[in-house]
């Protein structure tokens, strides 16, 4: 078991990889792995449409043309995270729906499993979401949450430094954050 820290420091923002795409067999190990992720009332609101380049060549043009950067062409698998808000726990006293929160959990769970696993991820919420749902046919209570590109860093990749806000910014101690 690695030190979560170790996983922690290993999971970034992948933008260049090799080319190659990720094989069946490792898809469903990292899957899995992540879908070991809570969600509100167990509910798992989720679907994700994989599409692998090689295979489906239109399929990845769909998605490179919704988000155009040139380092997304580098990946070769793709993956949607779908979530359905029909199925989703709404908090009762507010109405308030949790797709976005249980989503967010299995995405991040699926990048951290990844890592794991020796591969690369990027989170990608900055896409063209209404065209991307038009163009793969998906509509509501269906949306598209992010893009995963996955697959092998590119020879040479350096892992950034984690830049953080420092604890004493982020915690509050109590209500008063220790004032008295
Ligand atoms: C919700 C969310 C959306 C993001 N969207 C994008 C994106 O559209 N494009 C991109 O290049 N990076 C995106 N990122 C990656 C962040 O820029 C990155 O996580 C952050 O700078 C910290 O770097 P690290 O992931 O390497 O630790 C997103 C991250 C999150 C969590």
């Amino acid at each position: 078991m690695k030190d979560f820290r170790e996983l922690s420091l290993k999971r970034f923002s992948c933008r260049a990889y090799d080319g190659r795409s990720v094989d069946r067999t490792l898809l469903e190990k990292v899957f899995a792995d992540a879908m070991l992720a809570p969600s509100a009332v167990n509910r798992q609101p989720w679907k994700f449409m994989i599409i692998d380049a090689v295979s489906d060549p239109e399929g990845a043009e769909i998605i490179r043309g919704c988000y155009e950067r040139e380092w997304l062409r580098t990946a070769s698998t793709y993956i949607l995270a779908i979530g359905n808000h029909a199925e989703a726990w709404h908090r009762p006293c507010d109405g308030k729906d949790h797709t976005e929160v249980d989503l967010s959990i299995a995405v991040e769970h699926l990048c951290l499993a990844a890592a794991d696993h020796g591969l690369g991820t990027c989170w990608v919420c900055n896409f063209n979401a209404p065209k991307l749902s038009e163009e793969l046919g998906l509509k509501a209570p269906e949306e598209i949450i992010a893009i995963i590109p996955m697959g092998y860093p590119a020879e040479g990749t350096v892992i950034p430094e984690k830049k953080r806000k420092p604890l004493e910014e982020i915690i509050m101690w109590g209500r008063n954050n220790g004032v008295k």
